[in-house]
């Protein structure tokens, strides 16, 4: 098996990003970085079959918890992206081993010999954080760059790190890093003031390996929180209440490896499907859990979309004009904030005024002024957005801000008259396994350019 270590054999995009960033670079990793452009020529309706990949945000954590147990976990549906990449050279510096072979991901983090993630691949990438919860449970320290902000807001870890204070760390911030040292993780009872996904899971990890029960209140209750309490739970945990507002934690001496299979990918599954709708296409996806997708199913039938649910399929089809509708992004179970950029780009084609509101993050509309430069018509009124429709959409030169703002380019490009040029699309790459190679054997007209 190929040790995975500086790059690895995954698709050419994140391979180069992952070259890049473990070149150890990274500060000049923007300007050398090849800039590779997504080409999108609209018109074309998406017809045929998609298969969703594994979830992004269910297997970065389950990684990081790979962590705390010091015999071999096999993962499997890991998805080809840069993240995912990202996350193994963390943990490689760790002292960690990953093994990425076609049909799985093996991390053996017996070798786990250091605790700080402190260089520049953790400030590229906030999931980062999540080795903090596991450092702290198996070597009793931990030291990890702040994570930068980035386009969608500041991002801050204090629900992080007020949580492992309660479960007995003391935590020092120093010239951009943060340090958490602790004796021993001891049993908490934690409300979170905001159901962060990152600090459900960070603090679920370190409660894992703790001293005595956790009680998390105000938990996040997304999928992948149930997925990473299941893996975990696989190695010998005992985690109750995943996927609800209080999850119980009962720590325990030792965890094994274990074998996982990831959820699929609701968000990626979702863009697939604004994508059908958009295009006035008829698409089939294949591996998707229809039960994570129902806010963005509900609203795509208010657009106007057919949508038949099947155990592990879905199918839409769009032969009608799309209708205006409003949305409000909310922790899960409601409309996710990952869907809201892909979900203006559909609205822009919409008959009527739809009104978008942002409740998660303070700055996610950065992809409202690139659907303008393609036509659409989009007020911003600080956390909302009003997108009247139907807007006439040409293709044109846009940067991706994020890989959901990238998601929304490619989707609108697909609609658009004309040629789209999406640059910046390393953000699509981070987080889409080969968005380009699936929409066009879903029969659109597109491409990659590395300039
Ligand atoms: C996760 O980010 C996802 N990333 C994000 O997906 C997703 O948008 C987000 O959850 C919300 O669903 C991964 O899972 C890797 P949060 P996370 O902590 O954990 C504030 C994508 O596109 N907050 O739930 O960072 C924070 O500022 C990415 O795949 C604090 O104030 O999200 C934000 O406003 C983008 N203090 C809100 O909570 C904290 O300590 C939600 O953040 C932590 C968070």
């Amino acid at each position: 098996m190929e040790e995975n270590g500086a790059a690895s054999q995954t698709t050419s995009a994140s391979a180069s990003l992952a070259a890049n960033m473990s070149a150890g670079s990274l500060a000049g990793s923007a300007a050398r970085q090849k800039e590779s452009k997504i080409i999108v020529s609209g018109g074309q309706p998406l017809k045929g079959s998609i298969t969703v990949s594994g979830a992004k945000n269910a297997v970065l954590p389950i990684i990081a918890a790979a962590l705390l147990s010091d015999s071999p976990c096999r993962i499997t549906d890991v998805p080809r992206l840069a993240d995912v990449e990202v996350i193994c050279q963390v943990l490689t510096r760790l002292g960690a081993k990953t093994l990425r072979r076609e049909q799985f991901l093996e991390v053996d983090a017996s070798g786990l010999a250091f605790a700080e993630a402190s260089d520049e691949v953790v400030r590229k990438m906030r999931a980062s954080i999540l080795v903090m919860g596991p450092l702290l449970a198996r070597l009793g320290r931990a030291k990890i760059s702040l994570p930068g902000g980035c386009a969608i807001g500041t991002r801050p870890i204090d629900l992080h790190l007020k949580g492992f204070e309660a479960m007995g760390a003391s935590i020092r911030k120093e010239r951009g890093f943060v340090l958490a040292e602790t004796k021993a993780l001891r049993g908490a009872r934690i409300y979170l003031d905001f159901p962060s996904v990152g600090a459900t899971e960070n603090l679920m990890m370190a409660a894992a390996a703790a001293r005595g029960t956790t009680v998390l209140e105000n938990a996040a209750e997304e999928p992948e929180i149930v997925d990473l309490a299941n893996f975990i739970n696989a190695m010998g945990g005992r985690i109750r209440g995943a996927g609800t507002k209080v999850i119980k934690i009962e720590g325990t001496r030792r965890l094994v490896g274990c074998e996982h299979q990831v959820i699929p990918d609701r968000i990626e599954a979702g863009s697939y499907l604004v994508a059908a709708a958009i295009t006035g296409g008829e698409l089939r996806l294949e591996n998707v859990i229809t039960d994570h997708l129902k806010p963005v199913i509900a609203k795509l039938a208010e657009v106007g979309c057919e949508i038949h649910e099947a155990e592990n399929h879905m199918w839409i089809r769009n032969k009608k004009a799309p209708q205006a509708v409003d949305i409000k992004t909310l922790p899960y179970p409601g409309f996710p904030t990952d869907m809201q950029a892909q979900f203006m780009a559909l609205l822009t084609r919409a008959q009527g005024a739809s009104v978008i509101t942002e409740t998660v993050f303070e700055n996610r509309f950065m992809h409202a002024e690139e659907l303008r430069r393609m036509g659409a018509d989009i007020r911003i009124n600080g956390r909302s957005a009003v997108v009247e429709g139907p807007a006439r959409l040409q293709g044109a030169a846009v940067k991706a801000s994020d890989l959901r703002a990238g998601a929304a380019l490619v989707i609108t490009g697909l609609a658009a008259e004309g040629v789209t040029e999406i640059g910046n699309s390393h953000f699509i790459d981070r987080g889409y396994d080969d968005l380009v190679g699936k929409l066009r054997r879903a029969g659109a007209e597109i491409s990659r350019r590395d300039d």
